[in-house]
């Protein structure tokens, strides 16, 4: 049995430890948080004790933590269980800094254990079959990708830029990862924004250029409602195109006089339409074989990068900025 232990028992430490209680491998052995009454209840839902602190937690010797804290509060718990040569799985952001992406990196190299980072986005069946499209030969000369929040209100620390890192760390940075595994490694990055209704900047304008010479218009606002849509890639092809529609339907035009595919995956199971249960069983899965985990440290750390070009470029009021930093 491989033993888990949850740290950070809110919204995204619930949607795992589901998932892995659903895992005959997987004994999940506790819950840590900081607030007693969402461990002791999670915990008295999926197993285990309830723990104070990821130090209490980790102290326990599981084989492997879920960091589900939010996101400045990621890369401390990964370090001290890297080091002691436990797994990790941690949500996004890898880390909000450069630095700390680096050290997260180096740890990873260093420990025996594995790391992954939870860009769910790249086991949710409509990016799935893009990408499926493209690895059969679709080719994206250009794209369009929206990636929008409804507020920053809920949860409540969505706000403080001292604990997200900053806007484009909470959503942004899902399709930026995205943007990167469908087109490929990005080179330059030109990025305007704004503070309008934020506390911070909260409008972004980006236009990525990737190594194939190719780019992709890229916007992103923190305050558009929830209505749809607010998440959504158009990949351009030759007389062809690839349409995402939020993670419930995908509209495939192979070309000119032929028949548009849609898949429609509005009646799947938000663990399954959004891709967290298959990035769980895959996390538990390269445990036990001791595989290389589908997303690496290397792809958390490129996503960081991405963002920080990206405020790099807007305080250079959309100034060309080149990667790698
Ligand atoms: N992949 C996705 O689709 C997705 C979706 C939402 C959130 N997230 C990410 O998941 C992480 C958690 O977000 P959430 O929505 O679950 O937040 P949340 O506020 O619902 O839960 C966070 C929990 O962490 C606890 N906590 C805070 N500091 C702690 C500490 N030092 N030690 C232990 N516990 C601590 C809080 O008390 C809270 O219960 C964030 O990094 C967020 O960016 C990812």
């Amino acid at each position: 049995m491989v033993k888990i232990g949850i740290i950070g028992a809110g919204h995204m430490g619930r949607t795992h430890a589901r998932n892995l209680k659903q895992d005959q491998r997987v004994e999940i052995i506790g819950v840590a948080d900081i607030m007693e009454r969402p461990a002791q209840s999670l915990a008295a839902e999926v197993g285990g004790k309830a723990f104070p602190s990821a130090d209490v937690l980790l102290a326990e010797w599981p084989d492997a933590v879920y960091v589900c804290t939010p996101n400045t509060l990621h890369t401390e718990a990964v370090l001290k269980a890297l080091a002691r040569g436990v797994h990790v799985f941690s949500e996004k952001p890898m880390a909000t800094t450069l630095q700390e992406a680096r050290d997260i990196v180096t740890a990873a190299q260093k420990s025996r254990a594995l790391y992954q980072v939870g860009h769910n986005r790249r086991f949710a069946p409509v990016y799935k079959f893009a990408r499926r499209l493209i690895d059969e030969g679709f080719h994206p000369y250009s794209a369009n990708i929206k990636m929008n929040r409804g507020e920053l209100i809920n949860p409540q620390w969505v706000c403080n830029r001292a604990v997200t890192g900053g806007f484009l760390y909470e959503s942004t940075i899902h399709l930026l990862d995205m943007a990167r595994w469908l087109m490929g490694e990005v080179v330059e990055v030109q990025c305007k924004a704004q503070q309008n209704i934020c506390a911070e900047q909260d409008d972004f304008a980006m236009i990525l250029t990737f190594a194939s010479g190719h780019f992709a218009a890229f916007s992103s606002s923190a305050h558009t409602s929830w209505a749809f849509p607010f998440e959504r890639i158009e990949l351009y092809g030759g007389h062809a195109s690839i349409v995402t529609e939020e993670m419930e339907r995908v509209t495939y035009s192979p070309g000119l006089a032929q028949e548009i595919v849609v898949r429609d995956y509005f009646q799947l199971d938000v663990a399954d339409k959004w891709g967290y249960r298959e990035e769980d069983r895959l996390f538990v899965d390269a445990v036990v074989n001791g595989q290389v985990p589908p997303v690496t440290a290397t792809d958390g750390y490129k996503a960081v990068e991405l963002v920080e070009a990206c405020y790099q470029s807007a305080a250079l009021r959309g100034a060309p900025v080149t990667l790698p930093l």
